[in-house]
């Protein structure tokens, strides 16, 4: 495991990928992940400890679900634009990770499931569906954290694949969490198929491998994009956090 100080000697330094052996993108990743992990955030456990009766309130529901959909949208669709993957087996195994998200069973997609998780429990969604569309117009229904989430997710993903490989790490860790504070208030939300599938297939699990699989190929290829990869992740890792503080926020506000 590399140490914080590395990344920030390194930056220091200027770039200097044959320092290192790119094998070793994905503990930097972790490291990043490690410290920005969903989980740790207040969010989570104050959802959870909320009263029953502010827990089922519709309108705290749509409001979370408004800023997580935003930021799930935000990657699913940025995701489309991943850079260096052009060759005919790269873009094989970018278009499983397509399939993963909107190529589900029945025309299904990992953003409709959500929104039926949501409105099963009693959320009264914002925004319909097919109004997430453009990320940038979006943000007009957004706060400024979640704003620049989205924003931020539509240049960096189009740019460098770390934020990707940041995301796709981190993602397990907060769909647990998120899961379990639902499933205090809703038992039930543990079976719906965003969670459901998610959890039994290992899904999270195996895009952080693909992700990072992928992405040290391209390293290879390329160490010249080495910094700006690692970069980009932590600008993601961060922004991410401010996500859980934007519904961390409409929780207190529920709770008094
Ligand atoms: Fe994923």
């Amino acid at each position: 495991m590399i140490d914080r100080h590395s990344i920030l000697d390194e930056r220091q330094a200027g770039t200097a990928p044959t320092r290192e052996p790119v094998e070793q993108f994905s503990d930097r990743i972790a490291v990043i992940a490690a410290e920005h992990r969903p989980s740790r955030m207040p969010f989570f456990n104050r959802l959870a400890a909320l009263p029953g009766s502010a827990a089922r309130n519709p309108m705290l529901l749509g409001r979370i679900h408004l800023v997580y959909q935003s930021a799930m949208h935000a990657t699913r669709a940025a995701v489309y634009y991943l850079p260096h993957l052009d060759s005919p087996a790269m873009r094989k195994r970018k278009l499983q990770i397509f399939v993963d998200d909107d190529g589900l069973p029945g025309g299904d997609t990992h953003h409709y499931q959500l929104t039926r998780a949501f409105r099963n429990i009693g959320a009264k969604c914002l925004l319909e569906d097919e109004e997430f569309g453009d990320p940038i117009q979006l943000c007009r229904h957004l706060d400024r954290e979640t704003a620049h989430f989205v924003r931020l997710a539509t240049s960096l993903y189009a740019r460098s694949l770390g934020p990707w490989c940041v995301v796709e790490v981190m993602s397990d860790d907060w769909m647990r969490a998120l899961a379990s504070a639902l499933a205090v208030h809703f038992p039930e939300i543990l079976k719906e198929p965003y969670f459901a599938d998610c959890f039994s297939q290992g899904v999270e699990e195996r895009h952080a491998e693909e992700s990072l699989a992928v992405t040290q190929m391209v390293l290879r290829g390329r160490p010249d994009l080495w910094a700006e990869t690692l970069r980009d992740a932590e600008a993601m890792a961060k922004a991410l956090d401010g996500v859980w503080k934007v519904l961390d926020k409409i929780v207190r506000t529920a709770a008094d």
